[in-house]
């Protein structure tokens, strides 16, 4: 007898694909190399094995997944009229992470969830409100510390995942079909490493995406923007990004300037690109109705617009008033769409977009939680699709139609969008929408975007300071600690709503202004550093901010930190979370750390309790880090760098090895080969330590040309020995710098001393 109801195919050895009838349509994969796999047939049930897992499935639709002889997935499915409902077991001890953009705990045991992307408005006063803006339907199970399946449901549809109960988990889609990922891994890492494998991962941004960004809804006039500009450069705070928001357009009509307040915009944009701004735009996926409106005439001419099933437009309230959507869901509508953008920055010199409103949102759902979308039917260039099915992928549509535009046009292009969906991290950068101003909002961040890099969005922000509410003026003290925070958040982004009062870092005190520029030019200091964990990113999907346990996967501890993360695999910050708080406990993995602002003090693993006041947060250095650094500058690319430093902390670590990364920080140029690549490796024995730097990859004419090495450590260094030559070096505050080293004259540096 021969029954087939589920087709189970491999993607390499570690990576299952289940599903059933049929691979829905979501948008999220990109990996297409894959087998059937054959099954192995006993009493009714088909056995599939794939490394350390076994699949048994029977005539009932019972999937059990065995990890290693153990059992660890045990359920069912069952098929609903639409879509189908999965209740299975996992191990009671296990702990779950992923889904996306949301609050709570980092642990996803105790709750139920909605995957269905959503504006939550005032709602958001809580943070720990579900769901978001950007679902992910991607969780890791944990089983104590040591067993890791990632599973990924490809369904698009609105869903809900229950894991209210300890060890049990219910996952309801209401439409589609069950198609899912099992992901193998030894640690966090690795599953993300393949989950991005299998839905992609993110191209880089341009280079001033890592810059410091001035955002606010209410830059209501050019002088208000130039005032702005003229106020960084003057202060000497570094800023590359000044956005502007809805206030540019004319009545909130897309594509249009108000020119009014923005006469001669392009003149306006010259000046501040002269100035070492780059300028982004919003853009709400509401196109008023209006029939003196070109935009509105066309796409309705063209059929382009969301409809119901009678064909009657579908109207929605937006900024503009009553709008109608564009379906992006239909080809020729997303390349119509993305060539309005390309069009657009043609001419006014835009340099990136802001999508926003995308779940989509109405601007009722502020006040009532609800979206009228429902009735809307959606045009693959072939069938109609409900919005339960669309919702959640019409950002990443959105996304998608913008990027590629600009990617045949080899220009990278930054967009910052707020819903998104698996495989979103290909076309843009997502921040967390109208956050609070509150001490609450600003730990919870801490979450939100650990979760994200989790659910492999690596490039992602929170509104600095905190969005809303309006009339609220946020505390400088809860400003000076979220700038402290944002210094390491993958997008450092300041924004705030309108009616609210000013909320630039010199809008407080002396004081503030002094502990925030000394933060952003810290940031600006890492931008190397910043810039190749990217390429990490880019390479092997890895977040930038990450939980302790993805550096440390056999540390218990690690496991229950939230209120900690690594940036990039050196950095561990501790950031102050509580209004007067001026110490606070660290809890440090195993090894040794140095404290950054004094690195002559080094600690040991185990709880720390570290006194810092307001001008600082804890932030510790790994032993063995190696950081490659830079002047700050009032803007990325304002002088061409051509030296960097790269700073080398040694305790008692044997070896670590980092890298340093060079394009030219705009085309896909890297895509193709050219870029510049040096490993840097340290290695420690019996008291001889060794650094080398060797050219890798060097195909890319760039300005990098000399690298400062800098020693810290505690322990005396000597016979310093550079590719064979007694070197000459400094000395000073336990740092041994050795200066001015030539990238060119050496194509590999050796670097020898005794410690
Ligand atoms: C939405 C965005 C917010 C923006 C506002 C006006 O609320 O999330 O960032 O400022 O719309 O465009």
């Amino acid at each position: 007898m021969s029954w087939r109801i589920f087709t189970l195919e491999k993607y390499g050895d570690n990576i299952l694909r289940i599903w059933k009838k049929g691979k829905n349509k979501t948008y999220a994969i990109v990996a297409d190399k894959s087998t059937i796999l054959r099954p192995k047939k006993t009493n009714n049930i088909n056995i599939y094995e794939l490394g350390r897992i076994r699949i048994s499935i029977d005539e009932q639709q019972k999937i059990m997944l065995e990890y290693e002889e153990e059992k660890f997935l045990d359920g069912h499915v069952s098929d609903g009229e639409l879509g189908f409902v999965w209740f299975f077991t996992y191990p009671r001890s296990a702990s779950i992470y992923g889904l996306g953009e949301k609050g709570g705990r980092l642990n996803r045991v105790g709750r139920k969830y909605l995957l269905v992307n959503r504006e939550q408005g005032i709602f958001f006063s809580n943070p720990d409100v579900d769901p978001l803006h950007a679902n992910v339907p991607f969780f890791i199970i944990n089983k104590d510390n040591k067993k890791f399946l990632g599973v990924f449901i490809n369904n698009s549809w609105h869903a809900k995942v229950d894991f209210s109960r300890r060890g049990k988990g219910v996952l309801m889609f209401t439409g589609g079909f069950f198609d899912v990922f099992f992901i193998i891994g030894n640690n966090i890492r690795e599953i993300i490493e393949s989950y991005t494998h299998i839905t992609g991962r993110p191209p880089l941004p341009p280079i001033w995406a890592f810059g410091y960004q001035q955002s606010h809804w209410g830059y209501s006039s050019k002088e208000k923007i130039m005032r702005i500009a003229k106020k960084f450069r003057d202060m000497g705070i570094p800023c590359d990004i000044i956005y502007l928001d809805i206030d540019y357009m004319h009545r909130a009509k897309i594509f249009t300037w108000n020119t009014d307040a923005f006469p001669k915009p392009r003149e306006m944009i010259d000046v501040l690109h002269k100035m070492g701004f780059k300028i982004v735009v919003i853009v709400d996926p509401f196109i008023k109705v209006d029939e003196r409106y070109q935009l509105y005439k066309y796409s309705k001419w063209k059929n382009y617009l969301v409809r119901n099933k009678r064909g009657k437009i579908i109207l929605v309230k937006g900024w503009p008033g009553k709008s109608a959507i564009p379906d992006l869901l239909n080809p020729d509508v997303a390349k119509w769409w993305g060539m309005l953008y390309y069009l657009f920055h043609k001419k006014y010199g835009v340099d990136g977009f802001w999508n926003d409103m995308n779940e989509p949102s109405e601007i009722v759902s502020v006040y009532t939680r609800d979206t009228k979308f429902r009735p809307g039917l959606f045009f693959d260039g072939k069938r109609y699709h409900q919005f339960k099915e669309i919702g959640n992928i019409f950002g990443l549509l959105e996304n998608k139609a913008v990027h590629e535009t600009f990617r045949r046009r080899n220009r990278r292009v930054f967009i910052l969008s707020r819903s998104g969906f698996a495989g979103v991290q290909r076309y843009a950068v997502l921040w967390t929408g109208d956050i609070w101003s509150s001490w609450i909002h600003l730990a919870k961040s801490i979450i939100m975007l650990l979760s994200m890099g989790i659910s492999g969005l690596p490039f992602v922000g929170a509104d600095i300071g905190g969005f809303a509410p309006k009339y609220f003026r946020v505390d400088k003290e809860l400003f000076v600690r979220w700038i402290q925070l944002g210094t390491f958040y993958p997008i450092m982004r300041n924004h705030y709503t309108k009616w609210k009062p000013s909320q630039e870092p010199w809008s407080f005190d002396k004081k503030t202004l002094r502990i925030s520029k000394n933060f952003i030019r810290l940031r600006y200091r890492l931008i190397p550093y910043l810039y190749s964990l990217a390429y990490m990113s880019y390479k092997k999907g890895y977040p930038i901010m990450r939980p302790l346990f993805f550096d440390f996967p056999e540390d218990n501890v690690s496991y229950s930190i939230e209120t900690e993360f690594m940036f990039g695999p050196w950095l561990l910050i501790a950031p102050i979370l509580r209004k007067k708080q001026r110490k606070r406990k660290v809890y440090l993995p195993r090894g040794k750390w140095f404290d950054f602002w004094d690195p002559t003090k080094t600690f040991k693993n185990g709880i720390v309790e570290y006194y810092c006041g307001i001008e600082r947060i804890p932030i510790f250095i790994r032993d063995g880090a190696i950081i490659p650094t830079q002047k700050p500058l009032d803007y990325i690319g304002k002088e061409k760098i051509d030296t960097i430093n790269i700073d080398i902390y040694i305790d008692s670590a044997k070896e670590s090895s980092w890298i340093i990364y060079e394009d030219d920080g705009e085309t896909y140029d890297y895509e193709r080969g050219k870029y510049n690549l040096w490993v840097i490796q340290m290695k420690n024995m019996s008291n001889k330590t060794r650094v080398s730097v060797i050219n890798k990859h060097k195909k890319y004419d760039g300005h990098l040309t000399k690298i400062n090495i800098r020693i810290l450590t505690m322990k005396k260094i000597r016979n310093i020995i550079i590719n064979n030559t007694v070197s000459d070096y400094k000395y000073e505050d336990n740092i041994v710098s050795i200066d001015n080293i030539s990238l060119r004259t050496n194509n590999n540096i050796m670097l020898k001393f005794s410690i």
